[in-house]
């Protein structure tokens, strides 16, 4: 792994002054629109207009709505390199509006400065190194109970890939919870984001429409974070390594509503995207099937039941899963940056309060970094490790996203236990099915389904496994 695809960004000089997209000091151009076009390009509109901006007005284009702070979305890599990660301005954050009433207003994707980052290193330990790599035996398990139910049955594919990231992130975040302690917080989550990503929500449905809906459910996971919490600090649980052990008893003990939001945030944050792009991936695997055999007989190389450090470090199962993240758009947008103060930059002007979008699926398509952008083709990453402002399905900056090792462990793993289950199926795989909005991430339609036969026999036995 040594080499991104096109120019290295170290390469990538700052933008200069005459680039082809400078306006004289001012905002960069593009439409007003109404009200309702705003909602209509915000849902069942969104990257077909993204894209149609794109071409007319430029990689850096401003939606102005009535009422609403100017929208600048910037799809050059330069720009984005410039404003984000070489500029030293400290941005506003705006989260997105109606996750806020459930996590509250001191989450991580809403804090700014210093809180931002103290909680950032505050997560950081539960998300990285050692204690992502032993949840492969978790992952096995989980993978082992969601393909059971699903025998002789089918679902939406994007239902199994969800059941899946979300048992694991509810591990990752209370440890080894009791069955009925888990099947409550699976369930109550689930209701949640369902009850969110209900068609008639939409990001900037008002926050006592959002809380109408699902108050009562965010109280009982409140509750069952705060009865969980209450058993770490009166020292029943010990040596545990999950974050809320961390976090209600580590050196920086926080409070309640502390621990609620940092918990919520991740269970929120942590499920939707990585099943979005496991299911993604599946459904290109299926439309691709020599590139599916490759990867097959790539796990196949490495015997019947390898271990997950050794599924993990596969060179063309990685290739897959990286062109996944960037094929999939599933988070076409890194989060607003508010511009603290007026801002001149590259012969334009931002006034305090513009929001600046990293647009993540518009740079995902540039032909100029990925030829013929709309094929899936792995071996864009094959033994080239992806970083930079070209390549941003974790964003970038200060606020790139703190899971994005976890979810580079578990995309190719659970990746390789799916395509290894003997009678796992397909169906609906028509080849151009369009990624559905889901909140602010994308997914798979739910006319794209999963089955597994019931006469196929069991998983193989795997590496060493241990309970979840
Ligand atoms: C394939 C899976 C995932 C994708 C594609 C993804 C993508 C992203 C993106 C694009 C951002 C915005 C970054 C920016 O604006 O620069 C973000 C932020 C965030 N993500 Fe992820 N993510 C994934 C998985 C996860 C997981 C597993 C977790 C939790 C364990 C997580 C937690 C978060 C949080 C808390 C933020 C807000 C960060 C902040 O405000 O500082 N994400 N993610």
């Amino acid at each position: 792994m040594n080499r991104p695809p096109g120019p290295d960004p170290a390469d990538i000089p700052a933008l200069p002054p005459a680039c082809p997209h400078r306006r004289d000091m001012g905002l960069p151009d593009g439409p007003r629109l109404t009200p309702a076009e705003l909602h209509a390009m915000e849902n069942e509109r969104l990257l077909a207009a993204w894209e149609e901006y794109e071409r007319t007005y430029g990689p850096l284009f401003t939606l102005h709505g009535d009422g609403t702070a100017p929208r600048v979305y910037i799809s050059d890599p330069r720009a984005i390199r410039g404003l984000f990660i070489g500029n030293r301005t400290v941005w506003g954050a705006r989260g997105t509006r109606y996750f806020r009433p459930v996590i509250g207003a001191q989450a991580l994707p809403y804090l700014t400065g210093e809180a931002h980052r103290a909680v950032r290193l505050l997560l950081a330990p539960a998300l990285h190194g050692d204690r992502v790599r032993a949840l492969g035996p978790a992952l096995d398990d989980i993978i082992t109970s969601a393909l059971d139910a699903l025998r002789g049955t089918s679902v939406p594919l994007v239902d199994l890939t969800r059941d899946i990231t979300l048992r694991l992130i509810v591990r990752v975040a209370f440890g080894p919870l009791g069955d009925e302690r888990r099947t409550d917080c699976v369930r109550l989550l689930t209701e949640i984001m369902d009850l969110m990503y209900e068609p008639a929500a939409s990001p900037d449905a008002d926050t006592a429409t959002v809380l109408r809906r699902v108050t009562g459910r965010v109280h009982e996971l409140q509750e069952l974070v705060a009865q969980e919490a209450g058993v770490v600090r009166a020292g029943e649980a010990r040596h545990r390594d999950d974050l809320l052990f961390h976090l209600a008893a580590g050196e920086a003990a926080q409070t309640d509503e502390q621990i609620r939001g940092h918990i919520m945030t991740l269970l929120i944050a942590g499920h939707d995207t990585t099943a979005g792009v496991l299911a993604w991936a599946l459904y290109q695997l299926e439309l691709h099937p020599r590139t599916r055999r490759r990867v097959r007989a790539e796990l196949d190389a490495i015997g019947a039941a390898p271990a997950a450090a050794e599924v993990v470090r596969l060179p063309y199962l990685n290739a897959v899963c990286a062109e996944a993240l960037r094929h999939s758009s599933v988070v076409p947008a890194g989060l607003a940056r508010i511009v603290p103060e007026d801002l001149e930059w590259a012969g334009h002007r931002f006034p305090a309060g513009t929001e600046l979008v990293p647009a993540i699926h518009l740079v995902h398509r540039r032909p100029d970094l990925y030829p013929d952008p709309e094929r899936f083709d792995p071996d864009r990453f094959l033994d080239r490790k992806p970083t930079g402002a070209h390549y941003l399905p974790f964003g970038t900056g200060s606020r790139r996203c703190p899971g994005a090792e976890l979810a580079e462990f578990e995309l190719p793993l659970a990746l390789a236990r799916l395509l290894q289950t003997p009678g796992l199926r397909l169906t609906g795989a028509e080849p151009g099915l369009h990624a559905l909005k889901n909140g602010p991430t994308m997914t798979t339609p739910p006319s794209l389904r999963v089955a597994l036969d019931d006469r196929a026999s069991p998983q193989p036995p795997r590496g060493q496994g241990s309970p979840s």
